[in-house]
Formats: structure tokens, C-alpha cells, sequence
């Protein structure tokens, strides 16, 4: 009988695709097979996000309930970001975990399985041309990672703590990696990186100087491949070449998403993003005038240390010009072994829930102001979600969510679906060609 795994994920993308190498890793070396229900499990995974503080406190509690209800036998084990980040404090903390495994070595995993308490989060680990197992969780749509860690410094963020230096994979390595997808079926691939497009300043061997645009333009070669998507670019490295790029390539999907953070240059400065107010506007403007059916999704955190009414409504003020299709909004975070954890003019929490709110509601009058607009419009969706209720969902290119009514033959298809009814995350079409 083959051994059972329950891994949960948190986070982001990143952490998604962690967790596919991971039991790509278990089940190929170790004989491990998926369950839903971590009572029945062998081995207890939680792939932990510590980009802000309240998951983190979360851990622990869910940690217990684990261990409360778990197999007797069975081992736990704490991956991710958080475990980089807390290592053996984990251990420490909650003394029945099993061993601790960061975000920088995810390809350790089936060997730490067989050391008891033991801790693995050296950030400077380099996996990049690790040559990992197998495993998607979807047919359709397939992750693939093109460069590990963070080399910028905002003052805000933990993960180049917890996920190290950035480093990029070969582009050899991620063409063949697209190239296999494409040819098990896969129609749409997703890169991923946590600043996509400095994709290509460090290689851990002699490797050719191949930077993000160029690296879009070698996979968009591979026949039969349909769609690029990736996350997260930055907005300082949207230079001409790449916006011209975006526009011209029909594989790369037309959906942008410009991390913000805040629309006041004073707090971008102390936030070390190294664009201001102006910059951000003339990326949307020129990546705006070269494809008008793009559609911008953002990040926004309210109540960075110092930020002013004033700079608040620069924000606002960023967020009525460009109407961004989708924002992720948050309230300021204080984080361990970051610069702005030290900073001492902290916003009133109740002034940060204010602005969260604002923000919130501006969003959702200009998101259903947009959506009242695509009535009737016509888009061709790939679909990938099948849900209970009769109803199949899927994107287009420029990342507009819909569903129609229909079954399982429609997965991993393409379909010229017309909008009949508006809603603000998803919208109602029928299915015209
Ligand atoms: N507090 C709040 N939000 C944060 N993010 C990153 N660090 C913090 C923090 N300390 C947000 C940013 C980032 C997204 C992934 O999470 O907006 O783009
Ligand atoms: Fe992803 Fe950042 Fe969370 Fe790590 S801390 S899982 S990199 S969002």
C-alpha cells in the first residue's frame, strides 16, 4: 500500500509550485500518493507564506489541531517561506514537528523526511538547475518557475529573507521544461519569478546573457504552445523593449499586473521601489497606447510607516487614472528583518482599516463600471474550472474570468464565448462558436 500525503498550500504561485515539486519528489522517490483529508495521512505538509504577520500566527494553531488529530504515526513537516523564516523556533514551538524545510531548498525534501527535527533553510542553497520530478496538478495550465529569490530591498518585504539571492534558471532548462508540457497537451503556460523581468541577471554557471523579452520570444517559438502568462513583473523593469514585447506577441497574454504598493512618490522612496508616481503612470500610459485591451492588476498596501492623508490620496489619485481591473490590497504588515520594522512612524490602526475600506470600495464602483461596459462583448476563453453546478469556467487572454453553462468535454479547450450577465469576479456568457 502506497503511503498517503497531506500537503497544504499557502501563498502564492511560488509556494503552488513548491508544492507540485514536492510530491513530484514524494512520490516518485518515496512512494507517496495525494489524500484530501490529513487524518488519513503518513505525512503532514504545510507550505507556509510569512509575507504577512497574521498567517503566520495561524500556523501554530493549526499546527496543534494537526497533531491533536493526526495518525499516531504520522510525521510533520513545515515548509515555506515561515520556515525560513522561524527555522527551529518551530521546533521549539511546537516540539512534535518532524523537521523544518524552507523555501530555498525545496529539492531537499525527500531526503530531510528520514531526519528526525532536523532543519533545512539555508537561503543561499541553489537549486536553480535542480532537475526535479514531475508533477502538475492541472492538465491544462502548467507553472513553471524561471528564477529563484529576490535581489530587491523594499523596506517592507521579508521574502529575500526567506527565499535568498535572485538567481535565474537557464533558459535551456525552462524551454525544454515548456516544451515537455506542450507536448503532454498543455495549451497555456504561467512563468514565474518574483521580478519576472529581470529574468537573466544572474546564472549560478556560464550561461548566455538571455534577458526576460528575449526569453518570451524563445518560447512563444514552441509550436503548439497557446499562452504565456507570468508574475509578478516590476514596474521599474517595464522598459520600452519589454512593453513593445507585450504588445506585439500574440502568445503573451494581455494581462499586466504592476505591483503599485503606493501612488505617493515620498513612499515609494521609503519603500525602496525605485520608481515614482510619474514612472508608474508612463508605463500605463505607453504599455496603454500600445495595447488598449490590456488589462492591469495591482498590489497596494495601505498604511505604510509616515504615510500621510496626502499620500494616501496620491494613491487614490493613481487608482481613478489608471482603473486597474483587479487590485490585492493590504494593510502594512510589520515583518521581522526588514528595514521599515524599524521605522517609528507607525499609522493608527484604525486610520489603515480606513483606508483599506476606501480603497476597497473605489475598486469595486470602477471594477462594476468596467464590467457594465463588456456586455455583450465577445472573448475567447480557454477553460480549466469545472464547478458543481452545471457551470464550466475559464479566462481570456486578458484574463477576464467567465462561465458558461457546460460539462467536463469543454476542459482544455478554447471557445468563443459572448458575455449575457455581469457580476463583479466573474462573469455569465454562452458559448457562439
Ligand atoms: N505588509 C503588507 N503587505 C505586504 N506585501 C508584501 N509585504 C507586505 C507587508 N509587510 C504585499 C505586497 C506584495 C504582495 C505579494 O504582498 O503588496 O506585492
Ligand atoms: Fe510567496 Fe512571498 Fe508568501 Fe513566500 S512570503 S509564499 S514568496 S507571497
Amino acid at each position: 500500500m502506497s503511503k498517503k500525503l497531506f500537503i497544504e498550500t499557502l501563498g502564492c504561485a511560488m509556494n503552488s509550485r513548491d508544492s507540485e515539486h514536492m510530491i513530484a519528489e514524494l512520490r516518485e522517490k518515496e512512494g507517496y500518493e495525494t489524500v484530501d483529508d490529513f487524518t488519513q495521512a503518513d505525512l503532514i505538509l504545510i507550505n507556509t507564506c510569512s509575507v504577512r504577520e497574521k498567517p503566520v500566527h495561524k500556523l501554530f494553531s493549526e499546527l496543534g489541531t494537526f497533531n491533536k488529530k493526526k495518525k499516531s504515526s504520522a510525521k510533520i513537516g513545515v515548509c515555506g517561506c515561515t520556515a525560513s523564516h522561524l527555522g527551529k523556533e518551530i521546533i521549539e514551538k511546537a516540539p512534535y514537528v518532524n523537521f523544518v524545510l524552507g523555501a530555498r531548498n525545496v529539492s531537499k525534501i525527500s531526503e530531510i523526511l528520514h531526519k528526525n527535527k532536523a532543519v533545512e533553510i539555508d537561503i543561499n542553497y541553489d537549486d536553480s538547475e535542480f532537475a526535479f520530478k514531475d508533477f502538475r496538478s492541472s492538465p491544462f495550465k502548467a507553472f513553471i518557475n524561471i528564477s529563484m529569490g529576490c535581489d530587491k530591498s523594499c523596506t517592507f518585504c521579508i521574502v529575500p529573507k526567506t527565499r535568498g539571492e535572485e538567481v535565474s534558471i537557464p533558459d535551456s532548462i525552462i524551454i525544454a521544461e515548456a516544451q515537455r508540457v506542450v507536448d503532454n497537451g498543455v495549451k497555456e503556460i504561467f512563468l514565474l519569478g518574483q521580478n519576472v523581468n529581470n529574468y537573466g541577471r544572474r546564472f549560478t554557471g556560464e550561461h548566455e546573457k538571455v534577458n526576460f523579452t528575449e526569453l518570451l520570444r524563445r518560447l512563444s517559438d514552441i509550436d503548439g504552445l497557446q499562452r504565456i502568462r507570468f508574475t509578478s513583473p516590476h514596474p521599474f523593469h517595464m522598459d520600452d523593449e519589454f512593453i513593445e514585447e507585450f504588445s506585439r506577441n500574440p502568445k503573451i497574454c494581455k494581462s499586466m499586473h504592476m505591483p503599485l504598493q503606493s501612488g505617493s512618490t515620498k513612499i515609494l522612496k521609503d519603500m525602496k521601489r525605485g520608481y515614482s508616481k510619474e514612472w508608474f503612470l508612463n508605463r500605463v500610459e505607453k504599455l496603454r497606447s500600445m495595447c488598449p485591451d490590456a488589462t492591469i492588476s495591482t498590489d497596494i498596501i495601505v498604511a505604510f510607516p509616515g504615510e500621510s492623508d496626502d499620500d494616501f490620496l496620491e494613491t487614490v489619485d493613481v487608482m481613478k487614472r489608471v482603473k486597474f481591473d483587479q487590485i490585492f490590497s493590504f494593510k502594512y504588515s510589520s515583518r521581522p528583518e526588514t528595514e521599515a520594522q524599524h521605522f517609528t512612524n507607525v499609522v493608527d490602526s484604525d486610520v489603515a482599516s480606513q483606508r483599506l475600506t476606501y480603497l476597497q470600495s473605489l475598486n469595486n464602483e470602477i471594477i462594476d463600471e468596467k464590467h457594465s461596459k463588456l456586455l455583450g462583448n465577445i472573448y475567447r476563453i480557454y477553460f480549466e474550472d469545472l464547478h458543481r453546478d452545471g457551470h464550466i469556467a475559464g479566462r481570456s487572454d486578458n484574463n477576464i474570468v467567465v462561465k458558461v453553462k457546460g460539462s467536463e468535454e469543454l476542459l482544455g479547450e478554447y471557445r468563443d464565448v459572448k458575455i449575457t450577465a455581469i457580476g463583479r469576479t466573474i462573469l455569465t456568457g454562452e458559448i457562439i462558436a
